[in-house]
């Protein structure tokens, strides 16, 4: 069965999710298979690809819409979602760029001092600070215990030194979510700041910087927020823009009322040129940005705020817990903490070949890799498609 945005609202006012019809459909992928990997790449929302689509009829015809005017649309979403102003926010290509303008905008790699970082941390972010290892940065991993990341090995880890402390809020791994008030709380006593890769709860998880004493945030826009590649937004707290955190790329985008002086008929000035700098998040955006992905991001994020995060998140919820309860007792240990109050879920399996082929012979589509296998429902998943899972596992 497939849930579209009426159904959905419909569900989740009525605490119906699964009596809902399936006329019209929010993500077409889904029809061509049970696909149960949202936290891979989430499916496009319709109306975004259509958006994408009117910019791409622009390019081509000089008709239609250039996403311009969508700009400070997607970060007023963006801001609602996380809780930051739409200064503090910026375009970036994806959740890693973000990552290592944060790492070069603290001076990482040419400063002692230590980073914090741990095993769930993704792994695209903690090999920024194994090379910079190569340049003199102490790197410091807190290991894992029971698929968690204790607080008293943060207070362990982090000291006087440590310039930061890098996290992935909602790990990608099992879906361990932070505690990241309390290890922000930690860090901050000790004048250490604290970036999180928000790539795994943005859109599908409540967040709020503010409450969580997040100082740099980034995620890209084609899992949760469901959108295209190409995109991702970055958040630098307010206090922290270009004093802390120093740009270290420079273009077009950081500064208004350019003029030459000098070349004929150029408006009089003194020197060569003169502009003014622009203060906010395009302090750290350089040249041109992706307006087809921001056009098409406008159209997602309206539809989640639509639906509620709240709301995304407590909809799959019960299809989580369906699989932590059933797998487990199939013979596919679970990796994820009970009671982890995020969308992904995730298991370790014997044989990875075995599974997979079972999973690919009923069209159910979940992440294998090595021996642990997660599953991330989204919106238009129901109990129909984890009982489709279970019964192909069985
Ligand atoms: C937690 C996490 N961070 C980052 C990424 C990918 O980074 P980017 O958005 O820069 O492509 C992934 C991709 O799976 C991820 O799961």
């Amino acid at each position: 069965m497939q849930l579209d945005r009426r159904g959905f609202l419909a569900g989740a006012s009525s605490a119906l999710f699964f009596g809902c019809g399936s006329s019209g459909h929010d993500f077409p992928w889904s029809k061509n298979a049970t696909y149960l990997n949202n936290a891979g790449w989430h499916p496009c929302y319709v109306e975004a690809a259509g958006a994408a689509r009117r910019y791409l009829d622009f390019t081509v015809e000089g008709r239609g819409d250039s996403g311009v005017g969508t700009f400070r649309k997607a970060k007023e979403l963006y801001g609602k979602l996380i809780n930051a102003k739409e200064s503090e926010l910026s375009f970036v290509q994806s959740t890693l760029t973000g990552e290592n303008l944060v790492s070069l905008g603290l001076g990482l790699h040419e400063a002692k001092g230590n980073v914090v970082t741990d095993e769930l941390h993704y792994h695209g972010g903690a090999y920024i600070y194994r090379r910079l290892q190569e340049r003199g940065l102490e790197l410091r991993l807190i290991r894992q215990k029971d698929w968690r990341i204790s607080l008293e090995d943060y207070e362990r880890a982090i000291d006087g030194n440590t310039r930061l402390v890098a996290l992935t809020l909602v790990s990608n791994i099992n879906g361990y979510m932070h505690d990241a008030a309390a290890v922000s709380g930690i860090a901050h006593s000790r004048g250490a700041y604290v970036y999180a890769d928000v790539v795994q709860s943005a859109g599908c998880v409540p967040m709020d910087v503010r409450a969580m004493g997040i100082d740099f945030c980034s995620a890209s826009t084609y899992k949760w927020l469901m959108g295209l590649r190409g995109l991702g937004f970055f958040y630098v707290r307010e206090e922290l823009q270009g004093k802390v955190l120093k740009p270290v790329m420079f273009g077009d985008r950081q500064y208004a009322d350019f003029e030459f002086h000098n070349f004929p008929g150029s408006p009089p000035g003194s020197g060569d040129v003169s502009y003014h700098e622009v203060a906010g998040g395009e302090m750290f955006e350089v040249g041109n940005v992706s307006n087809i992905a921001i056009a098409a991001q406008v159209e997602s994020l309206r539809y989640i705020h639509e639906l509620g995060v709240d709301k995304i998140l407590a909809h799959a919820r019960p299809l989580c817990e369906r699989l932590m309860e059933e797998l487990p007792k199939m013979g596919y240990p679970c990796i994820t903490p009970p009671g982890s109050p995020t969308p992904i879920v995730a298991f370790l399996v014997e044989n990875p070949e075995e599974t997979q082929a079972r999973l690919k012979k009923a069209n159910v589509v979940a992440k294998i890799k090595w021996r642990q296998m997660r599953i991330s429902p989204s919106v238009y998943n129901t109990m129909a498609d984890v009982e489709k899972l279970l019964r192909a596992l069985a």
